[in-house]
C-alpha cells in the first residue's frame, strides 16, 4: 500500500488499525456491504449513558476501509451517540487528510457501519422504529466509483 496519494495517517491506521475486534452481545450492531468491490465492514458499540463507551470493527475491506473505520472508531468513542451519528463520511476521510479519489467510496462503510450501529441500538431501546432506519443491516450501501484494485 505504498503508493502516492495515501497520507500519513491513512498509512498509519492501515499498519496499526485500533478497536479491531468484536463485542461479544453488542449494544449495537451494523453490518454494511460496499456494492462497488463486495467489501464487507461491521462495527459493534457498547452504550452507556448514551454515550459510545466501547466500539470495535471487523472487516473484510481493503487497506483504505481498514484505516477509515480505524479512524471511525476512534472518532465515535466517547461520543454521545446523537454526536456519533453526525460524523460523516467526509468528517473521517477529512481526519485521516484525504483519501486518493479512486478509494473515496472506501470511506463510506465505516460512517455507514457506524450509523447502522447506532440505528440499530436505538431500534432496540424503542427510540426509533425500524422502518424509520437509513442503514438497513446488511444492505449495500449506494454505489460509489470504482476503486480499480
Ligand atoms: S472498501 Fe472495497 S476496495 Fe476499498
Amino acid at each position: 500500500m505504498a503508493q502516492v496519494g495515501y497520507s500519513k495517517k491513512v498509512m498509519d491506521h492501515f499498519m496499526n488499525p485500533r478497536n479491531v475486534g468484536v463485542i461479544e452481545a453488542p449494544d449495537g450492531y451494523g453490518k454494511v456491504g460496499n456494492p462497488v468491490c463486495g467489501d464487507l465492514m461491521e462495527i459493534f458499540i457498547k452504550v452507556k449513558e448514551d454515550k459510545v463507551e466501547d466500539i470495535k470493527f471487523r472487516t473484510f475491506g481493503c487497506g483504505s476501509a481498514i484505516a477509515v473505520s480505524s479512524m471511525v472508531t476512534e472518532m465515535a468513542k466517547g461520543k454521545s451517540l446523537e454526536e456519533a451519528m453526525k460524523i460523516t463520511r467526509k468528517d473521517v476521510a477529512d481526519e485521516l487528510d484525504g483519501l486518493p479519489p479512486q478509494k473515496m467510496h472506501c470511506s463510506n462503510l465505516g460512517a455507514d457501519a457506524l450509523h447502522a450501529a447506532i440505528e440499530d441500538y436505538w431500534i432496540k431501546t424503542g427510540k426509533i422504529r425500524p422502518e424509520d432506519a437509513k442503514h438497513k443491516q446488511g444492505q449495500e450501501e449506494e454505489e460509489g466509483e470504482s476503486c480499480g484494485i
